[in-house]
């Protein structure tokens, strides 16, 4: 949520800013600005605007503006909180002197303590926002004689929540300062130049040195020059990070959009993300994990704790452990695990997954699982992000960069990895015999093929869905592994299109959904072959008596299945424990046909955020 960018050292400060920027829109796009301190004036230059898409453009059109020898500059895109998603609103926020202007990812939790108080003492806000303050605090700190530097200590001492926050001054023109608590931001530097971004790929235009910074440091950027405090002025040792792509990974290479590339990059993610973890023969190696085998054989009982998608994929998860390791797995959302007490012990496992690596209601679950003595693996596709730092161990997903808010080659990695983990802890705990393991070994490495052959069919999901994109509500239905491929179809159709799309275990619509059903309501009904598919199918009848129209996911050429529905998303057969995998992908390209016809920003849903920093 938010995304912030930050440089120093270059006279091309504003187009540094403004590709940043572009890069950082997936974290929210309700409105966009930027600063540059101008050395010559001693004054600071400020672009902002609020028009969802097209704010970045609206920047770019003021640039004939802009100082002719920039000093450091900052940029902001937003995801709105506090306040609508206006100009006045939109970030960076300046102090009464004009002299201070300050970006910021997160929430002020006691801002109104001290808006109040900076009102007291005459302080004019022009804002809604719980930024602002930090404009106005600093800006006191500095009337009282604190550089920069430490005036944001100061200021941040004083402040609840989470936060990452970057500051210019006019006073110090080519100074950045940065800093962060729980919300992610790094840093990076060249000889000449100095960078802060929200993620990796925002820095990498500018350098591969980029190092991270931990909660409560503060990070002096100059050109070339990095060093960073904690909050009592300490000076300390940032953590370099090592990043294993580049920036062009974070483009659309030829796709119209993000999601469709991410969509068709799914057989690679899925590829990279088995290599070398699995023999064909079931042996199996997960080097960062960091829990010996002595270890996994100790855990009781594992707790998948993740939010969307990456729950869906926890619900997967679940069975997988259950089925192969045999240890009792729960999967829960992160929000809701954090304030229920959870009952944890030393031989709890809980596993938190979380694409981004970043997803504050993750976190805090993540947090208090460790508090109360659980150890903590976290499946992660970002290296270095804050939750693989704070972790026991970790699984890494190798996705690449995911930019389309609606999660896809990602959410498939995750599953890849997870039941990659499932087969390890069957293997280490003995758990399975020699050649069951080495038949779902084979089954998890023939995915990227059977992948590769599903979106060979990528033309005959759109034609389906697009006999159904004027459609307002959709069930969703499935039994066991169909379930949580149920409720990510849902999910999908639900943020793409904005359309009503409720997902339902098929045994439980008799137990009250189903009185919804009347002719014109559309159920997509999760039906391979599975030791449970006559019961689906007897769910899919009791739909179709009540006058429902019905598509299935269904084995490819199962000419049975497709007599008894309207219509077909036909894949190929795996393992039911690896059908997730693949079942999904209909859905996702459904929910993409039905969001474009319907006229909608794939990449940038209403409302939505690529990543969740906020509670
Ligand atoms: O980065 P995370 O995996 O923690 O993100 C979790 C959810 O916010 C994410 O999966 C979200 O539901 C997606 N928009 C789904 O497409």
């Amino acid at each position: 949520m938010c995304g912030i960018i930050g440089v120093t050292g270059t006279p091309d400060a504003c187009e540094v800013l403004l590709a940043g920027l572009e890069l950082l829109e997936y974290r929210g796009y309700d409105s966009a600005g930027i600063v540059v301190a101008d050395p010559e004036a001693g004054t600071l230059w400020r672009a902002r605007a609020a028009e969802r898409a097209g704010s970045i453009q609206r920047l770019r059109d003021r640039l004939d503006e802009v100082p002719a020898t920039p000093g450091a500059g900052v940029g902001h895109t937003r995801w709105a909180t506090h306040g609508p998603p206006t100009d006045a609103n939109a970030h960076p926020h300046i102090d009464c002197t004009g002299r201070v202007a300050i970006v910021h990812n997160g929430i002020i939790e006691n801002y109104r303590d001290l808006a109040a108080r900076l009102d007291a003492t005459g302080h004019k806000r022009t804002s809604a926002t719980d930024t602002e303050v930090l404009a106005h605090l600093i800006e006191d700190e500095v009337e009282a004689g604190a550089s920069l530097g430490e005036a944001v200590r100061r200021c941040l001492r004083a402040v609840r929540g989470d936060f990452a926050i970057a500051a210019v001054h006019a006073a110090e023109p080519d100074l950045l300062v940065a800093a962060r608590r729980t919300s992610p931001l790094i840093v990076g530097k060249t000889e000449t130049v100095g960078v802060v971004a929200s993620d990796v790929a925002a820095a990498l235009a500018t350098t591969r040195e980029l190092y991270a910074l931990d909660d409560d440091q503060v990070a002096e950027v100059r050109p070339g020059a990095i060093v960073v405090y904690d909050l009592d002025g300490v000076r300390v040792e940032p953590t370099r990070i090592e990043v294993a792509w580049g920036v062009r990974r974070a483009m659309k290479g030829g796709y119209p959009d993000f999601m469709s590339k991410e969509i068709h990059e799914q057989p690679q993610a899925v590829r990279d993300t088995l290599l070398g973890r699995i023999g064909s023969d079931g042996s199996t190696e997960i080097e960062e994990l960091a829990l010996s085998d002595e270890e996994l054989r100790a855990v009781r009982r594992l707790v998948f704790v993740a939010c969307g998608s990456s729950y869906h994929a926890g619900l997967v998860a679940r069975q997988a452990i259950e089925r192969w390791a045999g240890v009792a797995a729960e999967a829960e959302v992160a929000s809701e695990f954090r304030y229920r007490q959870p009952v944890l012990d030393d031989g709890t496992l809980v596993v938190v997954i979380s694409q981004s690596g970043e997803t504050v209601d993750t976190l805090h679950a993540m947090r208090e699982a460790r508090r109360r003595g659980a150890r903590v693996v976290a499946l992660t596709n970002v290296v270095d992000s804050v939750m693989s730092r704070e972790a026991d161990g970790v699984l890494y997903t190798r996705a690449g960069p995911e930019i389309g808010v609606a999660s896809t080659k990602c959410h498939l990695a995750q599953l890849a990895m997870l039941e990659t983990f499932a087969l390890h802890l069957a293997r280490v705990r003995g758990a399975l015999a020699g050649d069951e393991l080495a038949g779902i070994a084979g089954a998890l490495l023939s995915l990227p093929d059977a992948l590769q052959a599903t979106l060979a069919r990528a033309d005959e999901f759109a034609a389906v869905a697009e006999r159904f994109a004027e459609v307002e509500d959709f069930y969703f239905l499935g039994r066991r592994t169909g379930f949580p491929v149920a409720l990510e179809g849902a999910l999908k159709l639900k943020e793409l299109a904005y359309v009503r799309a409720e997902a339902y275990p098929a045994g439980e619509m008799k137990h009250g959904p189903i009185s919804l059903i009347e002719p014109g309501a559309v159920v997509v009904v999760i039906a391979t072959r599975s030791s449970l598919w006559e019961k689906v199918m007897g769910n899919v009848e009791e739909m179709r008596a009540r006058g429902a129209s019905v598509v299935a996911v269904a084995d490819e050429g199962d000419d049975e299945t497709a007599g008894l529905v309207d219509a077909v998303l036909e894949v190929p057969s795996v393992i039911e424990l690896c059908s997730p995998v693949v079942n999904v992908v209909p859905l996702q390209s459904f929910a993409y046909t039905v969001a474009r016809a319907r006229g909608n920003d794939v990449d940038r849903p209403r409302n939505l955020a690529k990543v969740v920093t906020v509670e």
